[in-house]
Formats: structure tokens, C-alpha cells, sequence
């Protein structure tokens, strides 16, 4: 079965010790994972370190950066490349939220370095793609997306492109409280495998996990992700609930 993933992005919020405080309360709740599952908490750079040291003894647990540079190193005041993560043993890094896309200008091309970036490095990307809502309005949401997937993904070989996980979050579900359909949720993501299908093969595309993201909460993860080739979620604001996130957690198939 297809890795199912309850991702947290906890974007700039929380004190450290609120990030300390809301990782224990997760961490000892009574939560049972299969091996297929994965819980992997997006903390900000300052806060890598120690949440990696809190799940260092939880099996299915991992940290997961929230960017990294497109760059391997060298005169880029504030940034951060994948070799420092790599060097305190992060597994994961975000890339191309669609945050960093509409603030930091982030392009489909910039994107496809840092998956490089990451890949090299052994860590995985979790690459977000997705529409606004001006092309959802307009019906083109399919063309869109599989515009960014083949622009920052399709030059890779598919060894590589298995490993790299793929967030779904159509941006006007962001932050919203406004959830995609699990109609529109479960018809974007079997377009998605369907695009990874007709690139790679069908044997490729289903082992790629895709999750949903966009105002996934403890009261609807379970019907999402209930989807078929909904493979769970990357959530933002309920990961910072301890009680929502450990529901959300508790949805994974
Ligand atoms: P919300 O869950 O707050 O809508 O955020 C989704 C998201 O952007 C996760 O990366």
C-alpha cells in the first residue's frame, strides 16, 4: 500500500516552547500506526533540531523542513541549504507551497532546482502544487496543475519521482475553511496519477503518495482521506491543535 501521510505545516506560528509543548502533547497521546502510515511535523528552521530529537525514538514519526535554497551553497544571506538539513538528519523538506509561490516568487523553474536540491541530498520533497481561484472558476484546474508538475518534476527518472511526495492544495481551500469536495478532492487526484500514469507508467503512479491539502480539519480528514487516491493530508491550521491534529492523525487509512 501507498504511504499515508499526515503531514503538518505549522507555516511561521508558534513560540518554541509552544513547538515543544504541542509535539508532547502529540507524541503521548495513544496513537497506533501501521507501517504504511507517517506522521511528519513542517517546523520552522529555528525549531528542526529539538523536534527532531522528539520523535528520534517514535517509529513513523519525521521532520520535515518548510523550504530549503535552490542553491548548494555560497554567498545567500538567509538562506538554507539542503546540506545543513541533511547535516542534523531531516528527511523531508517542503518545496513550493503556494505561499512561497505568490510571496517569494518561487517559479515551476526555481522549484524543479530545489527538488534537485533535496533529492541529491536524500531528502524527500514534499512538492505542493495547485490552483487559484480564478482557474478553478475558469475549469482549467487540470492543465494548470499538470503544468507544474511537468515543469518542476518530469525530468526526473522515475526511481527518483517515486520518492517524492505530492501535496495537493488548491489555494482557495488555504486557510479558507473552505474544503475541496471529496468529489473535487478524489477527481483532482486520480487526474494527478493518471498524469504520473501516461509520464512514467501506471506501476509509478501508484506508488506516488498524493495528499490533500486546504482547511483539512479533525471533523472532515476522515472523509477525505477516505478517498481512493487521496493518500492523506498536509495541514495547516489544525496541526497546531494538539487534539484536532491527533484526530487528523488517527483518519489515515
Ligand atoms: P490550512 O489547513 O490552514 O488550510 O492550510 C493548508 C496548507 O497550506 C498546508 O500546507
Amino acid at each position: 500500500m501507498r504511504k499515508q501521510i499526515a503531514a503538518a505545516n505549522w507555516k511561521m506560528n508558534l513560540t518554541y516552547q509552544a513547538g515543544e509543548k504541542l509535539l508532547d502533547d502529540i507524541l503521548s497521546a495513544d496513537i497506533h500506526l501501521a507501517s504504511h502510515q507517517q506522521v511528519i511535523f513542517g517546523v520552522p528552521f529555528p525549531y528542526l533540531i529539538m523536534a527532531n530529537s522528539e520523535v528520534s525514538e517514535e517509529a513513523y514519526y519525521a521532520v520535515s523542513a518548510q523550504n530549503c535554497s535552490d542553491k548548494k551553497a555560497g554567498a545567500y544571506t538567509g538562506e538554507v541549504s539542503v546540506e545543513m538539513l541533511q547535516s542534523i538528519n531531516i528527511q523531508y523538506c517542503i518545496i513550493g507551497h503556494s505561499e512561497r509561490r505568490e510571496y517569494f516568487n518561487e517559479s515551476n523553474q526555481t522549484l524543479a532546482e530545489k527538488v534537485n536540491r533535496c533529492l541529491e541530498a536524500g531528502i524527500t520533497p514534499i512538492f505542493c502544487c495547485g490552483e487559484p481561484l480564478s482557474i478553478r472558476e475558469a475549469g482549467t484546474q487540470n492543465d494548470f496543475v499538470a503544468q507544474q508538475l511537468k515543469e518542476s518534476l518530469f525530468h526526473l527518472p522515475a526511481d527518483q519521482l517515486k520518492s517524492v511526495v505530492i501535496a495537493y492544495e488548491p489555494i482557495w481551500a488555504i486557510g479558507t475553511g473552505k474544503t475541496a469536495t471529496t468529489e473535487q478532492a478524489q477527481e483532482m487526484h486520480a487526474y494527478l496519477r493518471s498524469v504520473f500514469a501516461k509520464q512514467y507508467s501506471p506501476v509509478v503512479a501508484n506508488e506516488v503518495s498524493i495528499l490533500y491539502g486546504g482547511s483539512v480539519k479533525a471533523n472532515n480528514a476522515k472523509e477525505i482521506f477516505g478517498c481512493p487516491d487521496v493518500d492523506g493530508g498536509l495541514v495547516g491550521g489544525a496541526s497546531i491543535i494538539a487534539a484536532d491534529f491527533i484526530k487528523i492523525i488517527q483518519s489515515l487509512k
